[in-house]
């Protein structure tokens, strides 16, 4: 577990190649074993792999989110935000276990921010997406996941790039090493 975390990096190029019905599947499984608050799973999600659509979604965002045009999916994580207050902390996670399950499985990933971001000067980026994907409104939507085939290659994390420094033992203040 710990050489995954250290190899995953966010992947934004992508190869133009379509992902198997069983890794789509595992991505599936991934998000839905998340764990969540009381275990009451505040999400939905939706995935993307019409090309029209993602090409559309690149531009939820004037700048960070170009590179979905290229991906071979995007997963929308959308909260129950009626429903529960930890929606964010609960759908954050499964996000972030689909993108280690996707680096498990070759592929690479990246996260698009969309909550709170602007599509443009008077429209949201959550108000874009909803419009084009016809998300009901009382949904919020967190984030895009961008997955496919790497068409770039990141160097792994090294123990340099650890911050320990941000690390206390029993006190605030007393460092962990
Ligand atoms: C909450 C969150 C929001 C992010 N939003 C974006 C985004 O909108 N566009 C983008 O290109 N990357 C986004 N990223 C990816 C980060 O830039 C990336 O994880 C960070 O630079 C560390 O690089 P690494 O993932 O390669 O370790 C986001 C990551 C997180 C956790």
């Amino acid at each position: 577990m710990i050489d995954l975390l250290m190899e995953r990096r966010s992947i934004r190029k992508f190869k133009n190649v379509e992902l198997e019905a069983d890794k789509l599947d595992n991505l599936v499984k991934a998000l839905l074993l998340a764990p969540s608050a009381s275990n009451q799973m505040p999400w939905e999600f939706v995935f993307v792999t019409d090309r029209g659509l993602l090409e559309t979604l690149a531009t939820a965002r004037e700048r960070g989110s170009a590179f979905l045009k290229d991906a071979a999916l995007g997963i929308v994580l959308l909260g129950e935000s009626d429903r529960r207050d930890t929606w964010i902390e609960d759908t954050t996670i499964a996000g972030i276990l689909a993108q280690l399950t996707a680096h498990s499985m070759g592929l690479g990933s990246c996260w698009v921010h969309i909550r709170n971001r602007m599509h443009n000067d008077t429209k949201t980026a959550e108000q874009f997406v909803k419009e084009l994907l016809e998300i009901p409104e009382k949904r919020s939507v967190e984030c895009i996941i961008a997955v496919g085939y790497p068409d770039e290659q990141k160097e792994p994390r090294s123990e340099d790039d650890l911050e320990y420094g941000k690390v206390y033992r029993n006190k605030y203040g007393l460092k962990y090493r």
